[in-house]
């Protein structure tokens, strides 16, 4: 909450927003005097009216897409190979759901309550991760999501959990520490396919030639073409580039996928010495616009799945805020 109400849940937040749309340039200069020195930001503390608006914008993007995440790795719970690695599984998702609970809490300092961002999700006007648009097919596809998604995802969240808004960056902290439990297990699965039967190998092999476009498009658009970048980066928000988070993943992960003697659909793909940097070819970025504007293979899969699970959990959330009615409600 901010000032006693969410100041951006519509009606209020209309006016609310073009009462702000003038920030004080003294407060605005005080405000980038702090960041520059590396101050937290909490939820309290004076900020521009764009420094909110992009973090709720980028935090309960990021909240969306863990528990969209959850989706696909979730039906493979009960098929997972074996006692260990169900085990295991359940435990990512429900650690995945966890981190889309500390996010909204997070977004919703800032001023835009839960209820109005699961509406955004719901209704498509807000976006979540492409990769979460993609089926998975197989066990192969699991073991893909679990490595080198969380992977791309640590390099994302550990180079923001040093940003400059506190709630951020903490949640940030304690997923980071989750995740990286996650790439272990997501690692360990990945090799065992890699070094099993020919068949295996194959189904890897396979799931990888799919998943590689997807996870070059994480990192989001060339920095050439990235809309946001440039006024985050300057407010601390986004601590690296989207192109400086791909080559440190290309840079992490691309040997440990060679070493296995599996194979990367990029032929132009490798270290260039002069640059110290990956080339690559650059993906397709029409599909993503299109994945991430709805047209996905999943997209409409995923929203319906998620109208489902609130439609159905609706009376435990009326049972929970208010108990006193609780003994009218159906027992179900
Ligand atoms: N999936 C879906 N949408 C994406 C995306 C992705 N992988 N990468 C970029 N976009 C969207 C942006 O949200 C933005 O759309 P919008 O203006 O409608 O919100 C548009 O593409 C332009 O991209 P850009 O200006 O580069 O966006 P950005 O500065 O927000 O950077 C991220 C993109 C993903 C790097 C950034 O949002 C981020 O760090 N998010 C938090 C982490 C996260 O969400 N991780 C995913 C799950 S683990």
């Amino acid at each position: 909450m901010y000032g006693g109400g969410y100041i951006f849940d519509e009606p209020n937040g209309k006016q609310l927003r073009d009462e702000q749309l003038h920030d004080e340039p003294e407060k605005l200069a005080a405000f980038e005097e702090r960041i520059a020195k590396g101050e937290k930001i909490e939820p309290g503390d004076w900020m521009p009216t764009e420094y909110r608006r992009q973090l709720i914008r980028l935090i309960e993007q990021h909240a969306h897409s863990e528990i969209i995440g959850a989706l696909p790795e979730g039906t493979w719970i009960t098929r997972a190979p074996g006692f260990k690695r169900k085990l295991a599984l359940i435990a990512k998702v429900q650690d995945e759901i966890g981190h889309g609970q500390l996010l909204y809490n997070a977004a919703e300092t800032l001023g835009k309550s839960r209820e109005a961002m699961i509406n955004d999700l719901l209704s498509g006007k807000s976006k979540y991760s492409n990769v979460f648009n993609y089926p998975a097919e197989t066990w192969a596809d699991v073991t893909v999501i679990g490595f080198l998604i969380d992977a791309a995802a640590i390099v994302n969240q550990a180079a923001n959990a040093k940003g400059s808004y506190g709630p951020y960056c903490r949640a940030l902290d304690r997923i980071c520490y989750e995740e990286s439990f996650h790439l272990k297990q997501g690692h360990d699965a990945f090799i065992e396919l890699a070094t099993g039967t020919p068949a295996q190998r194959e189904m890897l092999q396979d799931a990888l030639n799919r998943w590689w476009q997807p996870i070059m498009h994480f990192f989001g658009p060339p920095d050439k073409n990235s809309q946001h970048s440039q006024k985050l980066m300057e407010w601390r928000v986004k601590m690296a580039s989207n192109d400086d988070m791909r080559n440190q993943f290309l840079n992490a992960y691309v040997p440990k996928i060679w070493e296995l003697g599996l194979t990367l659909p990029d032929a132009a793909l490798k270290k260039n010495p002069e640059t110290d940097r990956w080339d690559y070819t650059d993906p397709d970025w029409d599909e993503f616009f299109r994945v991430i504007n709805g047209g996905g293979p999943c997209n409409e899969e995923r929203l319906q799945v998620r109208k489902w699970a609130e439609e159905q959990g609706r009376w435990v959330r009326k049972a929970l805020m208010n108990p006193a009615e609780k003994r009218a409600l159906p027992v179900a």
